[in-house]
């Protein structure tokens, strides 16, 4: 098993372990992706260019495969546009090897698209079966800008009891018997055929070696339309706008 791309965050709190967790894995630099990204309270230019150097020492290493802005400011959205300008220095200064955004819904897109140079080379977004956000996603494609799945498996369908799992959905039970796989496999397996990047979590050891355990089988276009068309168009993540300093405003401690 070779998981190589670490997803991370200045607002996970776990950048340290996560150095320390690779540095322990006794990879090469080289061989192992590593991806987090600026709080909301660290933008501003020079904020944000700070905060690269408070994640580049908890994680202890020179350099970052992908730094993402982690939410749009709708209510800072000037601050949002100089902390993605931050990026894009960094990315001239070969600090970081791509750059990129996550939860920006079209309207933000479009004026970032609009007000800065570099096309964000990733959106990191929740895609699950049940909310596909496909507006979204054909907006990406035709500005060549990679959809990342966060919650890829919908786990944030079911954190806190909610009440409809997308592990235990039986159009997803059904094609994963069809398969021989779990229904954790099954989405997994579906993001990767339509071509999008994902980011499964679990603590569990035998659940990391299944998760990734997807490359040995494909779908029908039948089995793919099955999928899609779960979509509920219900995000259980919070709405980007609804993200605030005065509600979010959580500092990111340094280095
Ligand atoms: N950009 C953002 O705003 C944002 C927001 C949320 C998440 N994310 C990123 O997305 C990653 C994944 O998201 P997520 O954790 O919300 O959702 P997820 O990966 O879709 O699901 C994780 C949940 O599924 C369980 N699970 C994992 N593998 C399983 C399997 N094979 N069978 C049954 N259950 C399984 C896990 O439990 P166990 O741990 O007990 O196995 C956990 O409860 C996060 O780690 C984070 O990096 C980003």
């Amino acid at each position: 098993m070779c998981y190589r791309h670490i997803d991370t965050a200045a607002a996970y709190f776990n950048e340290r372990e996560v150095g320390e967790g690779i540095r322990r894995a006794g990879i090469a630099r080289k061989d192992v992706f590593i991806e987090t990204k600026i709080w909301i309270t660290d933008y501003g230019y020079d904020a944000t260019l700070h905060a690269f150097e408070k994640s580049v020492g908890k994680l202890g290493v020179d350099q970052l495969d992908l730094l993402l802005l982690h939410q749009p400011l709708g209510s800072a959205f000037d601050r949002t546009l100089d902390a993605y300008r931050a990026l894009e220095k960094l990315l001239a200064d070969g600090k970081v090897r791509a750059i990129g955004v996550s939860n920006f819904m079209p309207n933000h897109l479009t004026r970032l698209l609009a007000e800065t140079s570099i096309v964000p080379a990733v959106n990191q977004i929740e895609v699950h079966p049940y909310f596909q956000q496909t507006t979204l996603q054909r907006m990406h494609a035709e500005h060549r800008i990679l959809t990342q799945a966060w919650s890829p498996m919908g786990g944030i369908t079911s954190y806190g009891g909610g009440e409809k799992s997308t592990f235990d959905d039986p159009t997803l039970s059904q094609i994963a018997q069809q398969h021989g796989k779990s229904t954790a496999q099954v989405m997994l397996r579906w993001h990767r055929q339509e071509g999008r990047s994902a980011i499964p979590k679990s603590t569990k050891a035998e659940r990391i070696a299944e998760n990734f355990d997807v490359f040995d089988f494909e779908f029908s276009s039948e089995q793919i339309a099955a999928i899609d068309a779960l979509d509920t168009g219900v995000r259980s993540g919070p709405e980007p706008d609804s993200i605030t300093l005065d509600n979010y405003g959580i500092k990111i401690p340094e280095a």
